[in-house]
């Protein structure tokens, strides 16, 4: 049988654990299509994926591009066998100083692009009747965090978007999964101060920060056909930080 090259389509791929995902896939010979809001950031991806993908300028906050980027990459005749929704951002303030655009932005970038970037890949998984959907939530959706609220939110709402996806698509050989980092060493966490750094560590039992390819490793795994009968999960990856 033709052994037919797989497509992942990975957002927020030029930096942190959506690049560790996109270079891990490559090395699997699955071919990356990788997003930046940037074009410095479409530069990297298309210098580490070479001829196995390119980089693409998306920005989840504009949803009507979400749909043109996706029929951008049918048209290209890709088709996208795995979707990683790795992008996100956090905006830290407690209720009373968050305005109403943290609040916003938040939870347009992290939880409502999803819907509409899984609803422009669903429709051509289900007729291919194989498929894989792993969104990077966080263990602040889990457990919550003072001046994290639109975060927080934005990251266990995904929970109930993807266990009821997850079961609209399960008969469809479609698997939809959530991987939920504790505290990673990437971009994401240089703002933090040494004294709120020490608290975390304090709260890690292996007190080490996690590795973007730790992350990486799991999302592989998910991805690949040993992963068939896993969906509707969050898989947990914190060094002990949450249970
Ligand atoms: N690091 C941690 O401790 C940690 C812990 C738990 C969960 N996570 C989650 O892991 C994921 C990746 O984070 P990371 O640690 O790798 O952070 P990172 O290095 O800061 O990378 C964030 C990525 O998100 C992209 N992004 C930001 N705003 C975007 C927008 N409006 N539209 C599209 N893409 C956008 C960025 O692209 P540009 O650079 O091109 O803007 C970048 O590629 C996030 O979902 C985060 O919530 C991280």
């Amino acid at each position: 049988m033709k052994n037919i090259q797989k497509t992942a389509l990975v957002t927020g791929a030029n930096k942190g654990i959506g690049k560790a995902i996109s270079i891990k896939l490559i090395e699997k010979g699955i071919r990356v299509i990788g997003t930046s809001t940037t074009k410095n950031g479409v530069k990297i991806i298309n210098e580490y994926t070479k001829k196995n993908g390119f980089g693409l300028i998306l920005d989840l906050r504009d949803t009507s591009s979400i749909q043109e980027k996706i029929k951008e990459i049918y048209t290209k005749k890709y088709s996208i066998d795995i979707l990683i929704n790795n992008a996100g951002v956090k905006s830290d303030k407690l209720l009373v100083h968050m305005n109403k655009q943290e609040w916003e932005d938040t939870i347009k970038i992290n939880l409502s692009s999803i819907f509409y970037i899984s609803k422009a890949v669903i429709r051509s998984m289900i007729k291919k009747k194989e498929g894989r959907i792993i969104t990077i939530s966080s263990v602040i959706g889990y457990i919550g965090n003072k001046g994290q609220i639109n975060y927080s939110a934005s990251k266990s709402g995904l929970i109930g978007f993807h266990k009821s996806l997850a079961l609209e698509v399960a008969s469809k050989g479609i698997t939809v999964n959530i991987v939920a980092p504790g505290l990673v060493e990437t971009d994401f966490i240089k703002d933090l101060n040494i004294v709120k750094y020490k608290k975390y560590l304090s709260n890690i039992p292996m007190k080490r920060l996690g590795q973007a390819e730790e992350i990486a490793d799991l999302v592989i795994f998910l991805s690949s056909n040993n992963a068939s009968y896993i969906t509707g999960q969050t898989l947990h990856i914190n060094g002990g930080m949450y249970m």
